[in-house]
C-alpha cells in the first residue's frame, strides 16, 4: 500500500484545485491609495511607481468611479498640497487638498468609503511626520496637529481616518476629539504597526514628503522587532482603534499573521509603494509575470492574516477577483 498519501489528486484539475484552495482574494478585500495634487492641471505620471499618478482632482473623481466599478469598497486619500509649511498647515486647512477631493468624491454618491492619511509629512516643509522643536519630532505638539488633521477630515467627509504618524497616544486623542465633535462613528484605522521601512522611496517621491534632516527613526519602528509591534498594535486597540494595519506587508508577512492570532479586530496590511515598484520594474524588464506575481503576493498577505489590503494593484485587482 505505497504510497499512502497523494497529495497530487487534489492538484489534478483546475476544478479540483478551486475546490480546495484555502485563501480566496476578493474585490472587497483591497484598498485603493490615491494621489492629489493641489496644483496640477493634468494627472502626472509617477517615474517610481508605473502606472500609478498624481492626480488632479478630476481625475481622482474619475479614478474613484473606476475602482466603484470593479467593486473596490474603500479608497485611501493622500494630497500633496500647493505649499508646505513647518507645522503643516495644509493638512488642517478646510479648502485642503485632501478636503476637497472628499468633498468632490462624496458629491459622486459612490458606494465607496474614504479614508484618509493622518500624518504630517506631506504638508511640512521639513518633511517629517510632526512638530519638529529643537531638531527634533515632538511627539505631544505632534499631536495637536494630527486632531486638527483628523478632525478636518471628519468634517470634509471622511469615513475612515488612519493615523500613520506613529507618534505615541495619538489614537486616544484623535477618537476622543471626533467623539467631542461628533464624530463618534468615523471609524479610526492605526497605522500601528508601522516599520522605518527602505520600501517607502517612490511613495516619498511622489508626494514629495522624504525628510529634509535626519530620517523617521526615532518614530517609525525598527525592522527587527515584532514583539514591539504587537505592543503597537494592543495599544493602539486599548486607546480605540477599530482596526489596525502593519506595514509595510511583505517583509512583514510574520507580524500580520503575529497580530492577527493576538487581535479580534479586522487587520490591514500595506503593500507599500516599494513593493509595488519591485514588481512593476521586474516585469518591465521581462524577469516575472506581472499578473502572476502579483496575484501571488497578494494572496500571501492575505494567507499571512490580512483582512485588508492597501495596495496600488487594487483596480486591476479587484477587477480579477470581482
Ligand atoms: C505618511 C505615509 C507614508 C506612507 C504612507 N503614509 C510614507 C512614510 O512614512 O514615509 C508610505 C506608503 C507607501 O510607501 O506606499 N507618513
Amino acid at each position: 500500500m505505497y504510497p499512502t498519501h497523494r497529495p497530487r489528486r487534489l492538484r489534478r484539475s483546475p476544478m479540483m484545485r478551486e475546490l480546495t484552495r484555502e485563501t480566496q482574494l476578493r474585490a472587497k478585500d483591497f484598498i485603493y491609495p490615491l494621489f492629489v495634487q493641489e496644483t496640477s492641471s493634468r494627472p502626472e505620471p509617477l517615474a517610481a511607481m508605473p502606472g500609478q499618478m498624481r492626480h488632479t482632482l478630476g481625475s481622482l473623481v474619475q479614478e474613484a468611479e473606476k475602482a466603484a466599478e470593479v467593486g473596490v469598497k474603500a479608497l485611501l486619500l493622500f494630497g500633496i498640497p500647493a505649499q508646505k509649511d513647518e507645522l503643516g498647515s495644509g493638512a488642517f486647512h478646510p479648502e485642503g487638498v485632501v478636503q476637497r477631493a472628499l468633498r468632490a468624491i462624496k458629491d459622486k454618491k459612490l458606494p465607496l468609503l474614504l479614508v484618509t492619511d493622518v500624518c504630517m509629512c506631506e504638508y511640512t516643509s521639513h518633511g517629517h511626520c510632526g512638530a519638529v522643536c529643537q531638531g527634533d519630532v515632538d511627539n505631544d505638539e505632534s499631536l495637536n496637529l494630527l486632531i486638527k488633521t483628523a478632525l478636518s477630515q471628519a468634517q470634509a467627509g471622511a469615513d475612515i481616518v488612519a493615523p500613520s504618524d506613529m507618534m505615541d497616544g495619538r489614537v486616544g486623542v484623535i477618537r476622543q476629539a471626533l467623539d467631542e465633535a461628533g464624530f463618534s462613528q468615523v471609524a479610526i484605522l492605526s497605522y500601528a504597526a508601522k516599520y522605518a521601512s527602505a520600501f517607502y522611496g517612490p511613495f516619498r517621491e511622489a508626494a514629495g514628503s522624504a525628510p529634509q534632516f535626519g530620517d523617521r527613526q526615532s518614530y517609525q519602528m525598527d525592522p527587527a522587532n515584532l514583539r514591539e509591534a504587537l505592543k503597537e498594535v494592543l495599544a493602539d486597540i486599548e486607546e480605540g482603534a477599530d482596526m489596525v494595519m502593519v506595514k509595510p506587508a511583505l517583509a512583514y508577512l510574520d507580524v500580520i499573521r503575529a497580530v492577527k492570532e493576538i487581535t479580534r479586530v479586522p487587520v490591514a496590511a500595506y503593500n507599500v509603494s516599494g513593493e509595488y515598484a519591485m514588481i512593476e520594474f521586474a516585469a518591465k524588464a521581462g524577469a516575472l509575470d506581472r499578473e502572476r506575481a502579483i496575484r501571488e503576493v497578494l494572496c500571501s498577505i492575505k494567507r499571512a492574516g490580512a483582512d485588508l489590503i492597501l495596495t496600488y494593484h487594487a483596480l486591476e485587482a479587484a477587477h480579477w477577483f470581482r
